[in-house]
């Protein structure tokens, strides 16, 4: 019964960013559920390695990518189509940050930030509406899952002023979207993490020692594991999660609700 519930054999699946970090421990979420899974990288050797490895999990295909432009979404939604053909999950993982001192901050670091973090995950799904829209039943809708963060959400005094901007602006477009595809049968959701040891926190991290301050102020006193992330997507995506939509939710050890 718990099995069924949370199975996801015969669904086809896109993760931005699939090949490493969050996003690849998604994609191996998803495939050991029993997705297919296809998942991008700006590298095509990294992005096929990668597929190479998590076939033994399951099928996965490298779909590589450079998502900083809404021309180059629209690419690769159409060598999704050409390659897989229907969509039952999208999961907008891909993520580009910038931190900087508040005196000398940037204007280069907006743009790319909001158009990865933002239009990207927006382009993506207005492209996918068709098969997003023919997979999508009242009783098992398709799924999008935007990956958001704490930053968006708190004020966590990271400097990344675009990326946290970025990340409240997908938390709103998600809510909003989930309004509008509703009728669809697609739910949509954002996902919330908190710390999770990746290329993107590398700077907490001394020789994998993580900075106590760090610990203290995370209330479950430890970073998050791949199966922390995959287990709340894997929920959302199965027929145990149809029922959720327009929701926000952390996955942070108790930043977010603690606080
Ligand atoms: N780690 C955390 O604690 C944490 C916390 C909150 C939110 N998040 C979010 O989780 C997501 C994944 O981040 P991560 O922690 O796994 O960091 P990461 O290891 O640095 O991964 C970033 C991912 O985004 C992809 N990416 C970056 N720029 C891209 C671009 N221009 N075009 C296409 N893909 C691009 C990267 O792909 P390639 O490098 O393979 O090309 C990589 O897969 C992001 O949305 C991030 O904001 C992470």
């Amino acid at each position: 019964m718990s099995n069924e519930l949370f199975d996801l054999t015969g669904k086809r699946a896109l993760v931005t960013g699939g090949a490493q970090g969050l996003g690849r421990m998604i994609a191996e979420g998803l495939l050991r559920a029993g997705a297919i899974v296809a998942i991008t990288s700006r590298k095509a050797d990294i992005c096929e390695a990668a597929a190479a490895e998590m076939s033994a999990l399951g099928k996965c295909i490298a779909l590589p990518a450079d998502l900083t432009t809404p021309a180059a979404a629209v690419e690769l939604v159409e060598r999704y189509r050409a390659a897989v053909g229907g969509l039952d999950i999208l999961v907008n993982n891909a993520g580009k940050t910038w931190g900087g001192d508040i005196d000398t901050f940037p204007d280069k670091a907006w743009p790319d930030v909001m158009a990865v973090n933002v239009q990207t995950p927006f382009t993506m799904v207005r492209e996918l509406l068709p098969e997003l829209t023919a997979s999508g039943t009242a009783d098992d809708p398709s799924r999008v899952i935007n990956i958001g963060s704490v930053a968006g959400i708190k004020t966590e005094r990271l400097h990344a002023y675009s990326y946290a901007a970025s990340k409240a602006a997908i938390h709103m477009l998600s809510r909003d979207l989930a309004g509008d595809l509703a009728e669809r049968n697609i739910t949509v959701n954002a996902v919330i993490p908190g710390f999770f040891p990746t290329k993107m926190t590398a700077h907490f991290r001394d020789e994998e020692k993580v900075d106590p301050t760090l610990l203290a102020h995370i209330p479950l006193k430890r970073l998050g594991k791949a199966e922390d992330i995959a287990g709340v997507v894997v929920f959302l995506c199965s027929r145990g999660g149809s029922y959720v939509t327009g929701a926000q939710i952390p996955v942070d050890g108790g930043v977010v609700g603690c606080g």
